[in-house]
């Protein structure tokens, strides 16, 4: 049997990764990976396949950046030839970039089954487009793989039928639980300079908080006020630097704010883990500090992954100086030893879908069931 792989962005690495892994031992599948190239730079891409451990892309897309309709449009253009030419008895795409979309896009209009890796997460916030990605993908897909217990309840309400979805469990988790023994020998936190101490990690990337040059600005000066009380290292997303140098704005010097190149995961995990604290805007985090038990501030109105904020540590904070600062100094003092245990979110959630795929996707009449039909409750492995 062959499945299909399409990822192309940082996120849909660590994702792929684990189903990689859960893949290695299966000699009746051949596995193609396909990388659109929406992340393109050394450190966003390259650097995560080599230190996950997964083999080279079979096919690049190099599709780069560009709008979000030439973005997705190029996904479009060159993915089908290579999906014609491999003809997958499965397509695989994982979480909500704008490769996911269009990737599901291709696959479906060429009666190529869809598995969505990461099924069901909604914020109900239609200005970002992850949610549009999110909801397009899911409806089109033929597996849906929900990493939570809300996930199942959203796919539920919007009609979408029972046997199409499985509760596997958090993929991202996987990856995290194989990584962090070695995350943890590199010891990053002393290679950066603050071992043994209360530090802060940052990442802010999405168009809310950084597109606009005042709330930027605002978000710098209190990361700038918080490096006053103990180090804050900001490793910044190539579209944050390019805004950071739009608005002309210079970190303080000598003050406890470092900005950094974007880190490889390896690094980034060793670091949140030793963390006192984490401000984000990025999903991934939310997950990842509320497994590792690091309170986790999320500049947003809303998040897709609510179990984060209910059983985690994750807590949702708009781009306002007083109340950030006054939610930072609560946060700080909440690490407790003790880490929020969630349903599935175990390290197993590949291996679950892996057995899924393989026991259904080469059904012969999969291939033509419409993405409307299925029954029963969901699947429980
Ligand atoms: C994308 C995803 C977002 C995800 C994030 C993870 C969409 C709609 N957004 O956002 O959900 O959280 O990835 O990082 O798919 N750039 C580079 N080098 C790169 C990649 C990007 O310089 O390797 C710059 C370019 O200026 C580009 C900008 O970053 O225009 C934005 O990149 P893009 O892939 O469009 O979206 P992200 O903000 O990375």
């Amino acid at each position: 049997m062959r499945l299909m792989s399409v990822v192309g962005a940082r996120p849909n690495f660590v994702k792929l990764a684990a189903l990689t892994r859960a893949l290695a031992g299966r000699s009746d599948v051949e596995h193609v990976v396909v990388h659109t190239g929406q992340h393109y730079d050394p450190q966003m891409s390259d650097a995560f396949f080599a230190e996950l451990d997964v083999a080279r892309p079979d096919f690049c897309l190099e599709v780069g950046s560009g709008s979000h309709a030439a973005q997705t449009a190029a996904v479009i253009q060159r993915l089908e030839p290579v999906c014609l030419s491999r003809r997958p008895e499965a397509v695989l795409v994982y979480g909500d970039v704008n490769s996911t979309m269009a990737a599901a896009l291709v696959a479906v209009k060429l009666g190529i089954p869809v598995a969505h890796v990461e099924a069901g997460l909604r914020s109900r916030d239609w200005s970002m487009p992850e949610e549009i990605n999110r909801v397009v993908t899911d409806r089109i897909s033929t597996w849906l793989f929900a990493p939570s217990r809300d996930a199942l309840d959203n796919l539920r309400e919007e009609g979408i039928a029972d046997g199409r979805v499985c509760f596997a469990g958090n993929i991202m988790i996987d990856t995290l639980c194989w990584a962090l023994p070695e995350a943890q020998r590199r010891n990053p936190a002393t290679r950066y300079g603050v071992g043994g101490s209360r530090f802060t990690i940052v990442t802010l990337h999405r168009p809310g908080n950084v597109d606009d040059p005042e709330i930027l600005r605002e978000l710098l000066k209190v990361l700038a006020e918080l490096g006053e009380a103990g180090t804050v290292l900001f490793p910044v997303h190539p579209r944050t630097e390019a805004r950071i140098s739009d608005a002309g704005w210079e970190p303080p010097r000598g003050a406890g704010l470092r900005l950094l190149e974007p880190l490889g995961y390896l690094d980034m995990l060793g670091l949140v883990d030793a963390a006192a604290l984490v401000i984000t805007d990025s999903g991934g985090l939310q997950e990842e500090t509320t497994y590792l038990g690091v309170p986790c501030i999320t500049v947003r109105p809303n998040t897709e992954r609510p179990v984060t904020c209910l059983h985690g540590t994750n807590r949702l904070v708009p781009p306002r100086r007083d109340v950030l600062l006054a939610a930072a100094r609560r946060a700080i003092t909440r690490r407790t030893p003790a880490r929020p245990v969630i349903e599935r979110w175990d390290g197993r959630a590949a291996e679950r879908m892996v057995s899924v795929l393989c026991e259904e996707a080469s059904t012969e009449e999969l291939r033509f069931e419409t993405v409307t039909s299925g029954g029963g409750g969901y699947a429980q492995s």
